[in-house]
């Protein structure tokens, strides 16, 4: 069935057919109609940065840049949706065209240049929470931002999402802003991390919330410094990292229309790299920091291939355009299938120490495998989880979310948000 949506909006040009598919599924969450068109994904609780995620497979940032949709991106089966990238002021992006298919390798290459609305207008969606998964949000700086002032635009990011995530997300790995990426390295990761560190420990305590951080980093990184990254964000204190962003390597699409366009590659042919990174960052990091796996996830195979490299958690991203919702539900089969060859890895993420909100700290882990896979019955949920249920705003939100996110202006270099 999806087979045949996907011809159709092939069709079209692709961010055309990104925003129709959004306008769609928020349409059929509001007609209440997605559950008839979607299979139940099988409950699989994994306990990871002290939260208990209803199923391993979460749908990566980028997609939902503005937090219009993860109400109905939810309802798809995902446990989880990280929505963003956000920055403080809204921003136009690049220029169209930017993103571009290249369908023989099923790749997709994008410099959309974090074209969003804002973060207030992000918090003003986040507020109308239906979702009852774990919500990310990702965070970045406005392309305008100095390079050494980055940490103001992160600090303020984090003080909005803040009462509202599940989880942070620094975003230091964007090929599309320039000078982004140079943030993973030396002096300006250390400066970044313990800046934004220091604030997440201000907050934790004002709210007496803890709400973990991940920072998620690039896959064209020599393996030296990568193993400088995964020593800095234990340093650091953070309570996650994501491997990998989109890449710039174009060597598996030499040749294929669009592959010499600028910007960030994503799907199959990132697959294999992404899973070496998340073996490399495994190796120096073990069982002290989790590893969310992204990158070229097509199957159930190459999302088990993560997991056997060391992730706790998996997300998609080009596979769920090409594949559509079917893939997630296949994906979460394929790590429930292996279960218990995959438990030896699952079994102790959130093992790290980690600072809560009255400032000691706490070894948050699980005790035996069996702790780290949860039952999904209600009673297993952990404390934090309980915090944050209550800053949930569960009322049904009627307004048209097209409406909404059509209040940006897409083609001019100023939004307005309302
Ligand atoms: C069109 C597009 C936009 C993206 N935007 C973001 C973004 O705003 N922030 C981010 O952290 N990653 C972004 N990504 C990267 C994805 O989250 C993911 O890390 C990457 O695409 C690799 O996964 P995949 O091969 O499954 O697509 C974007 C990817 C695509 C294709």
């Amino acid at each position: 069935m999806y087979e045949l949506v996907r011809k159709c909006l092939f069709c079209l040009d692709p961010e055309g057919s990104h925003d129709l598919s959004l306008d769609l599924l928020g349409a059929a969450e509001r007609l209440n109609v997605l559950g008839f068109l979607t299979k139940p994904t099988p409950q699989n609780p994994v306990n990871v940065m002290g939260l208990t995620f209803p199923n391993p497979v979460g749908l990566a940032a980028g997609l939902d840049k503005n937090g219009d949709y993860f109400n109905a991106l939810g309802q798809l089966g995902f446990g989880f949706v990280e929505i963003g990238t956000v920055t403080p002021r809204p921003q136009a992006g690049n220029p169209q065209p930017r993103l571009f298919r290249i369908p023989e390798r099923q790749a997709i290459i994008n410099r959309m240049g974090f074209n969003n609305f804002g973060v207030e207008h992000l918090v003003k969606r986040v507020k109308k929470r239906r979702f009852p998964g774990k919500l990310g949000i990702n965070i970045g700086k406005n392309k305008v931002t100095p390079e050494d002032q980055a940490l103001d635009d992160y600090v303020a990011c984090l003080e909005h999402v803040y009462p509202h995530a599940d989880y942070v997300t620094v975003n230091i790995s964007s090929p599309n802003t320039p000078g982004l990426r140079d943030l993973q390295f030396g002096d300006a990761l250390k400066h970044l991390l313990d800046g934004v560190k220091a604030r997440q420990e201000t907050l934790a305590k004002a709210q007496d919330r803890y709400v973990p951080i991940a920072v998620k980093i690039a896959p064209d990184m020599a393996e030296e410094d990568l193993t400088d990254v995964a020593n800095t964000l234990l340093n650091a204190g953070m309570d996650a990292v994501i491997a990998t962003n989109t890449t710039l390597d174009r060597s598996a699409v030499q040749n294929c229309p669009n592959a010499e366009e600028a910007g960030g590659l994503s799907g199959a042919p990132l697959s294999d790299r992404s899973t070496q990174v998340i073996a490399e960052l495994y190796g120096v990091l073990g069982e002290k920091l989790p590893i969310i796996g992204v990158g070229g996830i097509f199957n159930g195979d190459t999302a088990v291939e993560k997991l056997r490299a060391g992730a706790k958690l998996v997300q998609l991203y080009s596979g769920f355009i090409y594949r559509g919702p079917g893939l997630i539900h296949e994906v979460a089969e394929a790590i429930k299938a292996h279960q218990h060859e995959l438990s030896a890895s699952l079994n102790t993420v959130g093992a790290q120490p980690q600072s809560q909100p009255d400032g000691e700290v706490a070894e948050r882990h699980a005790e035996t495998p069996e702790d780290a896979l949860l039952p999904n019955d209600g009673e297993a949920e952990s404390e934090k989880d309980k915090e944050s249920e209550k800053d949930k705003e569960p009322e049904k939100d009627k307004e048209s979310e097209k409406d909404n996110r059509a209040e940006g202006v897409e083609s001019s270099n100023i939004i307005e948000p309302k």
